[in-house]
């Protein structure tokens, strides 16, 4: 589908994106790059981050990839100070990594609930606060008037109650509440917007093939408002007018772009299903083959 965007909004500006190696993030990077954005990728698996990098340098994108875990702190420092010192500054971020896997409060660790929280909440936080330096105003590689850009990937799980997430929707809760509060002091003091987006399920990702995996979720399309399941194009196209000048009034919000889904009740899942399958799923997750993710274009 053609971008209804002109394909310079973004000309100039740099754009780090966690978990920008796949999925959601990696559609977000592509696109980006297509409006004329400079594009750095994080991610833990170096051969996912260099087909990816492959497939946005032969769009001719400008891009590079750098090995880093959100949740670590010293990471999250290296690959900001390389997004700088390989592209010249720091205008956009884009919080686009997560962890998730469907399972039951009764069965959740306490491990695994914080496992879930040092990626999407901490490893937010994290990315934040260590990209403020470069995108506040007067901040290196940019004027004293203009700051940067944050936008949040979250969810709409927490809107309501989903089954068998607890995890995940106490941690895109927190992620929400991250962009809310960084909008109104960051806003305030360094001219920086901060921003969310909350999908729905969205086809092709490793989200919804670890949360609903079709065993137990073949019905999904008849739950939709818009009977259908998003693309990550629909997302892409959210980050870019969020970034854009098209979005320069909009601070400390979270745009749902989910079909309406979330204004139906929670579907409830067998919870038989989810305990068997959970850990099927993860490994299946794990030991899928590596490379280019397919990009719509
Ligand atoms: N059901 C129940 N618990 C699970 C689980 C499952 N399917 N998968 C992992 N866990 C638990 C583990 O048992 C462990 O807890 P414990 O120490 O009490 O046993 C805890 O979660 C951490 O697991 P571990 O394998 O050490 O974590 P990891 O850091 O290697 O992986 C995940 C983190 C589990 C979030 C993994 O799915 C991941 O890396 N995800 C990133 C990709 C992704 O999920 N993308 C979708 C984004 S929407």
């Amino acid at each position: 589908m053609a971008s209804p965007f002109r394909s310079d909004i973004l000309k100039g500006k740099v754009t780090l994106i966690t978990g920008g190696g796949s999925g959601i993030g990696f559609e977000i990077a592509t696109q980006f790059g297509l409006h004329g954005a400079s594009i750095a990728i994080m991610g833990r698996r170096k051969q996912v981050l260099d087909s990816a990098v492959a497939a946005l340098r032969s769009l001719g994108i400008w891009a590079f990839g750098f090995e880093g875990d959100v949740r670590k702190q010293e990471d999250a420092s290296s690959v900001v100070e390389s997004t700088f010192n390989n592209l010249g500054s720091l205008d956009i971020l884009v919080n686009a990594a997560a962890g998730n896997f469907l399972v039951s409060a009764e069965d959740l660790s306490p491990n695994g609930f914080r496992t879930v929280m040092d990626i999407d909440s901490v490893g937010t936080f994290t990315m934040c606060h260590q990209a403020l330096k470069y995108l506040k105003k007067g901040g290196p590689g940019r004027n004293s008037l203009t700051g940067g850009t944050i936008i949040n990937i979250s969810a709409t799980l927490h809107y309501t109650a989903a089954w068998y997430q607890i995890h995940v929707s106490a941690a895109k809760a927190a992620v929400d509440a991250i962009t809310r509060n960084l909008a109104l002091e960051w806003g305030a003091d360094h001219d920086i917007r901060v921003n969310g987006i909350a999908p729905g399920p969205i086809q092709g990702t490793p989200g919804l093939s670890k949360l609903a995996p079709e065993e137990i979720n073949s019905k999904i399309r008849e739950d939709m408002p818009l009977y259908r399941i998003g693309e990550k194009w629909d997302i892409a196209m959210a980050a870019l007018y969020l970034s854009s000048d098209a979005g320069k009034y909009v601070n400390g919000t979270t745009i749902i772009a989910d079909g309406g889904m979330w204004l139906s009740s929670p579907r409830r899942l067998p919870k038989d299903a989810v305990k068997q399958l959970s850990r099927v799923v993860e490994k299946r997750s794990r030991n899928s083959p590596v490379g280019a993710p397919k990009s719509k274009l």
